[in-house]
C-alpha cells in the first residue's frame, strides 16, 4: 500500500520578509508540484530517496543529526511512528518539477506533500491538521518561517495570508517567473534583515505600515480589475525590498531589463538570489530570453487552485 500526495510550489506576490515581522502578504500557488509516496516496510529504517540522495537511518534516529534536506522528512516519520506502534519502517520518495532554494517553495511544498502523504498511511487528514503538522517540519529547517508559504501549498490558489480566504482575481495575470540561476538561503536573508531591524528600528516599523497599506491597495486594484496598479505595486514593494538589502546587482539588473516591457517586477521570496516575477505586457513574454540572455531561465507561472491533493494505492 502506498499513501501519496502531492502539493504546489509558490509565488509571493507582495509582502515577504515583512511577513515575518507581522505584516500581511499576497501569495499564490504554482503549476509546479512536489509528489511524496510512502510505503511502509519491515526494515526498522526510515528511508527518504530524492533527487539530492537518499539518507537510510535506523527508526527514531534525531532529525537534528540529518543534512537540513532531510530533516522535515525524519521528522514527519518518526512523528507518525512514535503514534502507531506497529509500524517498523518506512520509505519515503520525493519527485519535484520545483526548482530547490530559489524562492519557488520548494522546501515548503515537500513539507506539505510529505506530510499528507506519511500521515495519509493511516487515514484522511484535514487540510488544517496538515498545515499545522507541515510548519513543524518546516521549523526543522528554518524555525523562523511566518508559516505563509505551508499556508499557501496546503490549501491553493492566491491567498492574503494570514488568512486562508482565497482572493478570486477577476483579472488575467501574465506572471513570468525569472531565475537568477543564484542559489538562495532563507534562513540567511531572514537573519540579514532581522540585524537591518535591529539597525534601524525606526524605518523598520514604517516600512512594515507601508507594505500593509501597500497590499490594501493592491487588494483594492484586483477588486477593480486594475493591472497598472497591481503593476506599479509590485515595482514599489521591490524598492522596500532593495531597501532592506535582500536584492543584489544580478537581480537588480534582471528587474530593470524586464520593466521596459512589464507593468511591475520584483523579488519573489527571501532574494539575494532566487526567482524574480514581472507582469509582462500582453504580447511581450516571447521578447524575456532574448532581453534576459540564455543563461537564465524563464517560464509563466499559472496559478494552482488544488492545493494538497491525497492518494492511496
Ligand atoms: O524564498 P522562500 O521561498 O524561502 O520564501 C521566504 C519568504 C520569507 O518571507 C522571507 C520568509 C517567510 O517565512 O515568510
Amino acid at each position: 500500500m502506498k499513501s501519496i500526495a502531492s502539493a504546489p510550489g509558490k509565488i509571493i506576490l507582495f509582502g515577504e520578509h515583512f511577513v515575518v515581522h507581522g505584516t500581511k502578504a499576497i501569495l499564490a500557488a504554482i503549476d509546479k508540484r512536489v509528489t511524496v509516496t510512502s510505503t511502509l516496510t519491515e526494515d526498522k529504517t526510515i528511508k527518504v530517496n530524492s533527487e539530492l540522495g537518499t539518507l537510510e537511518v535506523p527508526i527514531s534516529s534525531s532529525y537534528e543529526a540529518a543534512k537540513s534536506e532531510f530533516r522535515p522528512f525524519i521528522y514527519l516519520a518518526n512523528k507518525m511512528i512514535n503514534s502507531n506502534q506497529n509500524v517498523n519502517g518506512l520509505e519515503i520518495t520525493i519527485d519535484s518539477d520545483i526548482p530547490v532554494g530559489v524562492g519557488l517553495g520548494s522546501s515548503s511544498a515537500c513539507c506539505v506533500a510529505a506530510t499528507g502523504s506519511i500521515f495519509g498511511l493511516f487515514k484522511e487528514w484535514s487540510s488544517e491538521e496538515i498545515l499545522k503538522i507541515s510548519i513543524e517540519a518546516e521549523k526543522t529547517i528554518f524555525p523562523d518561517t511566518s508559516g505563509a508559504d505551508c499556508t499557501v501549498c496546503t490549501y491553493g490558489g492566491m491567498i492574503e495570508y494570514p488568512s486562508i480566504e482565497k482572493i478570486g482575481n477577476t483579472f488575467d495575470l501574465n506572471l513570468l517567473i525569472a531565475n537568477s540561476m543564484i542559489l538562495h538561503n532563507t534562513k540567511n536573508s531572514v537573519e540579514k534583515v532581522n540585524k537591518f531591524k535591529e539597525n534601524n528600528e525606526e524605518r523598520f516599523s514604517q516600512l512594515c505600515d507601508l507594505e500593509t497599506k501597500l497590499i490594501d491597495e493592491v487588494i483594492t486594484a484586483m477588486k477593480n480589475n486594475d493591472t497598472t496598479t497591481f503593476g506599479l505595486k509590485m515595482s514599489e514593494n521591490q524598492k522596500y525590498l532593495e531597501e532592506i538589502q535582500v536584492s543584489n546587482d544580478t537581480l537588480h539588473g534582471m528587474i530593470s531589463t524586464l520593466n521596459e516591457i512589464s507593468l511591475g517586477s520584483k523579488i519573489t521570496g527571501a532574494g539575494d538570489g532566487g526567482c524574480i516575477i514581472a507582469l509582462v505586457k500582453d504580447g511581450n513574454v516571447n521578447k524575456v530570453p532574448a532581453l534576459l540572455g540564455k543563461d537564465k531561465e524563464c517560464f509563466s507561472a499559472k496559478i494552482d487552485t488544488k492545493g494538497i491533493v491525497w492518494s492511496k494505492i
